[in-house]
């Protein structure tokens, strides 16, 4: 049977809408709120108003550019949760107005599990089972995926995700939001080796990111004491230092995961798997352990909705779908 999704996500600050028909992705539009950016953060109120601008636009263009129309459509996706309440709320809402509109069901996708099957968007795909980081600004998990909706967190951040702490860390070295990718680009030119920070260590898989955001506020109002213009004179080697010390610990975790699995198909994803840090130390270390690495394109990486696509078509070919009355969860277990 022909299948032709409409997929929508709007988790938190990215509105985007992609077209998958049997299977293969045909589009990814994604319209970037640069509101925040003056407020060091996403502001989920401006978010929510910003999807609400953005989403007929984006659907539009998602459909007009894949040569679909609307009377083509099997089904319409949506993201429902993890995310912010406010966010979420537009797309599931605009996901059920089609949805009636149109008599076609409706399929709801987890985002981080969307992440995870990004990986299934373009070749190479890794075979099961694999074991996949996912990192971003809000999470930070090591998931086990047995197939393409069987997947378990094998651990996780007890409190920050790694890309809060890009961000955190950049935020006091005035650098403007989000500074995750500022970092990974200062941090080319710097001595990843010039200073070094405290790390906590959890049980088992777990991570823990809040400790070092401290850590790192007050190695820099100590350093500034001493010389005001510490930013400014070493803005290349902190940036070098602060990322070895989050790769290091992510990579360590995974080298524990592969180990404790015997899973030696390791991919990234989310946001901070574009740290070029990240994933020159996981081809390293990928070389060193005989590991096939994934790393998806910088495109199937950052928030969007091809993943959610990808996501939706699995449960399309399995009949999964929901009813009118699902609602969003701003935490949403796998
Ligand atoms: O997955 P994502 O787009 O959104 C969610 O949080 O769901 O991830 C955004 C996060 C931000 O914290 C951003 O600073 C971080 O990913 N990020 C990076 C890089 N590119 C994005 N962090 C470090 N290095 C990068 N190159
Ligand atoms: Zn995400």
């Amino acid at each position: 049977m022909r299948s032709v999704i409409l997929a929508i996500e709007s988790s938190c600050d990215e509105t985007s809408a992609s077209v998958i028909v049997n299977g293969k992705v045909l589009n990814n539009i994604i319209a970037t709120q640069s509101v925040h950016q003056k407020y060091g953060g996403v502001v989920p109120e401006l978010a929510s108003r910003a999807h609400q601008q953005n989403i007929v636009v984006v659907v539009d263009e998602a459909l007009q550019s894949a040569g679909i129309l609307k009377t083509d459509l099997s089904a319409i996706a949506f993201t429902r949760g993890p995310g912010l309440m406010g966010s979420l709320l537009v797309g599931v809402s605009f996901a059920k107005g089609l949805s009636l509109g149109l008599k076609i069901p409706l399929i709801e996708v987890n985002h981080m599990q969307a992440h995870v099957i990004a990986h299934f968007i373009a070749d190479p795909k890794p075979n099961f089972p694999f074991l996949c980081l996912t990192v971003s600004g809000g999470h930070t998990q090591i998931v086990l995926v047995r197939d393409h909706l069987d997947m378990e967190v094998i651990g996780q951040t007890q409190d920050d995700a790694v890309g809060e702490a890009f961000d955190k860390a950049a935020k006091v070295m005035g650098l403007p939001y989000p500074g995750g990718p500022l970092i990974d680009k200062y941090a080319k030119d710097g001595n990843a080796d010039a200073f070094r920070f405290p790390e906590t260590v959890m049980p088992g898989l777990d991570f823990s990111f809040s400790g070092i955001k401290t850590a790192f506020l007050y190695f820099l109002r100590d350093e500034k004491r001493k010389n005001p213009s510490f930013v400014e004179d070493n803005l290349n080697d902190i940036c070098a230092s602060v990322q070895q010390h989050l790769v290091n610990m992510l990579i360590t975790r995974l080298v524990q995961a592969s180990e404790k699995t015997g899973i030696k198909d390791i991919a990234i994803a989310g946001g901070v798997s574009a740290n070029s840090g990240l994933r020159k130390s996981l081809k390293e270390t990928g070389n060193k352990r005989a590991w096939n690495v994934f790393i998806p394109a910088f495109e199937y990486c950052t928030d969007n909705a091809a993943m959610i696509a990808m996501a939706a078509y699995y449960k399309f070919i399995r009949g999964e779908f929901c009813g009118l009355d699902v609602v969003p969860l701003a935490r949403m277990p796998f």
